[in-house]
């Protein structure tokens, strides 16, 4: 096994433009497969609640749901840093809570670091939280928990004055401790621009190939989740036809009584069923 990738290699992979590499998981056998894959960075998004708990949206996914999952993914992580997601209001109501909270999530889930979304109004967390050793990414452009203040998942900081708040806000992130920043269906100029602007490095998701690294969600790049298929997803694969057909082998087999074959049963030892026979009888008898 190579060595857990720690916020360190992190900004060497940015300084030696080694692409970074981050995928979604939400249990353990993705996390195990991930893991032994290759990926530097998963990722326990709230999407899970989309994905994995067939919510509409981000909105409903709780501390303890995040803290569920991460549990999971961290025990099937060997070298990748594991990062959890922050749950739409577990980190507005107050920064204690929001430091319990995120603590909550090392402590007792086993991440390396938590995920917040938004800018300006959280930099003063970020800071709090990086002071007292919570490894924080960023999270710019598209946040989804935003959903009904965006009205809808469109592309974000189109003029001038919006692209010129995302790069203050990934600056200010930056100088709160921010280790990493994902940036979320932007322009890929921009994204360019920030990119080259940061020291820390820029995870993009639909914000072009400039970022330092990429992330998409795994259920998406495998073709496992077909609600909405944004642009800026590429399929890699197509699990849904090759699991349909295997569950739909199984059916066959099993009505046609193909499945379980001797292959796949247990036999007695020799001489066990006849005492046994001989056991019933037996009770038969005396009954
Ligand atoms: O929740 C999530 O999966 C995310 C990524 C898409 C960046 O935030």
């Amino acid at each position: 096994m190579s060595e857990r990738v720690t916020i360190q290699s992190l900004k060497e992979m940015k300084s030696k433009r080694q692409r970074i590499t981050m995928l979604t998981a939400y249990d353990h056998a993705f996390a195990r497969i991930l893991d032994d894959a290759g990926i530097d960075i998963l990722l326990v998004g709230d999407s899970l609640g989309m994905v994995a708990l067939g919510y509409e949206d981000t909105l409903p996914v709780t501390v303890e749901e995040m803290i569920h999952h991460t549990r999971a993914v961290a025990r099937g992580a060997r070298r990748a840093m594991v990062i959890a997601d922050m749950p739409f209001m577990s980190y507005q109501v107050s920064d204690e809570k929001a430091l319990e909270n995120a603590g909550n999530m090392m402590k007792l889930a086993g991440a390396h670091g938590v995920k917040l979304e938004g800018g300006a109004r959280i930099v003063e967390l970020v800071k709090k939280m990086t002071d007292t050793g919570i490894p924080v990414m960023g999270h710019l452009g598209l946040t989804p928990q935003s959903v009904h203040q965006f009205g809808g998942y469109g592309l974000q900081a189109t003029d001038t004055k919006e692209a010129k708040s995302l790069l203050e806000d990934s600056l200010k992130l930056e100088e709160a401790g921010a280790f990493a920043i994902v940036l979320e269906k932007i322009p890929a100029e921009l994204a360019d621009l920030v990119t080259a602007r940061l020291t820390i490095p820029t995870i993009g998701i639909g914000a072009g190939p400039a970022c330092d690294g990429q992330v998409l969600v795994t259920h998406d790049l495998l073709g496992m989740f077909e609600k909405f298929v944004p642009k800026f997803v590429k399929r890699y694969a197509n699990l849904k036809v090759v699991i349909d057909q295997a569950v739909k082998s199984y059916i066959d087999d099993v009505r046609a009584d193909i499945f379980p074959s001797a292959e796949h049963s247990y036999r007695m030892e020799k001489g066990v069923l006849e005492d046994l026979m001989e056991a019933i009888d037996e009770d038969l008898r005396k009954a």
